[in-house]
């Protein structure tokens, strides 16, 4: 069962710390987001995901939640996000939060509770062990921080207690399993804040680490999934347009979950690295980049079409430009390459999702570490809007920045772009419409491979289209059934001859009645 209003939904989303900021505190706000909303709407896109911005204390970023039912000040006040929710509606934009249901701060007031070393409602809503010299039998740990005689299970960083929904099989005594009321007690918190939300005029959320709640489970993650889906099952009783993303980058698992839609991540097992980011070696060996010495667009549908085949009838898989924790797309390519693989990434089934900023092609930058980044924060960077100050991210001193803007002399902006009908924005805008003009190009279109040999543009059908993008900076041919079509979408030279297409270099077209 999956949401109507998914069909033809494109995504966009916003880091909050780096969108806009509206009152010059050098720090993105909500006013910010509700400012540019009609900016978002114009580049087609209908929805957006908007990373944490609750309560934290901010070292994973927001990632660790201090308060899930209350925006963070510095972004403005949980009127501000009703605010947004209600203008984002006006114009046909819906808006998803992030949910980050696994682990909070180690500064949760539920956490503070659990630590306490007289037993509490909250001792069992982490995950201890019961003596402060014992391990977590192989989970990640930490000691030495709290009255409680015993050390608690972590979910991804030293200030990220693990939330407790029980393990698949307890084998020692500070285990509880799956069906423990205590461990049932934190999946009704979490279906709380969720309500709590979308009561509010949310529409839905991309769920955080959501294969990490039920521990130790199998490589079904049965147990973790049997969770998400008695929360689907509360949703389409109380909430039935709500909908979930997940990171999980498991189609198969997660839509089987119930989750409307997964992301394909930049993993290792994905393929989709092989797309625009295969560079860890001498060369760049992207399918997209244009010399690249031994491309292969079977190392990513290898792995699609086996999910697709299973999923298509479940669910979405969500194909993105880039992410918060992802090298940004123009690390490795240039505005042509990145024009051709957003042609390919937007017009696949499925609902995808553009990072903000990947639309004019901002760069990856080299900075320091910022709240827990690493290396995700040269990702992170301000919006650049135009040439004024701070490139019209903020009217603050470039030093009281979040984190600094781009100081190339050629950094790309939104108002450079406008106007060029040849930018990567004007292309962007153009691919976002054909795929709202064309039911063929939306999630739900069939897709079947044409041709993709060695020497071969990549041919793909959607619904009634041909599709075909050649990466390379040679003319190629393929046989494809073309008779009778004619070019509806186009960049550079392209051919169709009866029942074949001469495809010029780094060339895309869609085929149509
Ligand atoms: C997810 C988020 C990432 C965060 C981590 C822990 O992978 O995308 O940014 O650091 O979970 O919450």
């Amino acid at each position: 069962m999956t949401r109507p209003w998914l069909k033809d939904a494109v995504f966009y989303e916003i880091y909050p710390q780096s969108f806009c900021d509206a009152n010059g505190d050098g720090i993105g706000d909500i006013a910010g987001i509700i400012e540019k909303l009609d900016y978002i709407k114009s580049l087609g896109c209908n929805a957006l995901w908007i990373n944490p911005c609750f309560d934290s204390p901010f070292r994973d970023a927001g990632y660790d939640v201090r308060d899930y039912k209350k925006v963070a000040p510095r972004y403005g006040a949980n009127e501000d996000l009703y605010r947004l929710f209600e203008v984002a509606h006006e114009k046909g934009i819906r808006v998803l939060l992030d949910l980050v249901p696994g682990h909070t701060s180690e500064e949760h007031e539920w956490f503070t509770r659990s630590g306490e070393a007289k037993p509490n409602a909250y001792s069992n809503r982490y995950i201890w062990t019961n003596h402060w010299w014992q391990g977590g039998n192989g989970l990640p740990y930490v000691g030495g921080e709290r009255e409680r005689d015993g050390t608690y299970i972590l979910n991804f960083f030293k200030c990220q207690p693990a939330l407790n929904y029980g393990f698949l099989n307890p084998t020692e005594p500070w285990q509880l399993p799956a069906d423990h009321p205590d461990a049932l007690a934190t999946r009704e918190a979490i279906k709380d804040v969720m309500r709590f939300w979308l009561g509010h005029g949310c529409d839905g959320f991309r769920v955080d680490m959501a294969d990490s709640l039920v521990k130790r489970d199998d490589a079904q993650k049965s147990g973790t999934s049997a969770i998400w889906r008695d929360i689907r099952a509360m949703l389409d009783k109380e909430f039935p347009q709500a909908a979930l993303v997940s990171e999980w980058s498991n189609p198969p698992l997660a839509l089987r979950a119930g989750f409307d839609m997964d992301f394909c991540l930049n993993n290792w097992d994905t393929g989709y690295a092989s797309l625009m980011r295969d560079y860890d070696q001498p060369v760049n060996n992207s399918y997209f980049k244009k010399d690249a010495p031994h491309r292969d667009i079977r190392r990513f549908l290898d792995v699609y079409e086996k999910w697709y085949a299973d999923t298509a009838a479940l669910g979405y898989i969500s194909l993105i430009s880039c992410n918060h924790d992802t090298t940004r797309p123009r690390f490795g390519l240039d505005a042509r390459e990145l024009k051709l693989a957003y042609a390919f990434l937007f017009t696949m089934p499925g609902v995808p999702f553009l990072y903000y900023g990947d639309e004019i092609g901002m760069r990856f930058l080299d900075v320091p570490t910022k709240e827990g980044g690493y290396t995700r924060t040269g990702s992170r960077t301000p919006m650049q809007w135009n040439g004024g100050k701070n490139l019209g991210f903020s009217t603050a001193d470039a030093k009281d920045l979040y984190l600094p803007v781009d100081p190339a002399e050629d950094a790309p902006t939104v108002e450079a772009q406008a106007n060029d009908p040849d930018s990567l924005l004007s292309f962007v805008k153009a691919l976002m419409k054909l795929r709202h003009d064309r039911e063929d190009l939306q999630a739900d279109a069939p897709y079947a491979p044409l041709s993709e040999g060695p020497g071969e543009p990549f041919v793909y059908r959607r619904g009634r289209l041909v599709l075909a993008v050649n990466p390379t900076g040679q003319t190629l041919r393929a046989p494809a059934p073309v008779t009778g079509l004619r070019p509806i979408f186009a960049l550079g030279e392209v051919n169709a001859d009866g029942d074949a297409l001469a495809m010029g270099p780094q060339a895309f077209v869609v085929m149509g009645e």
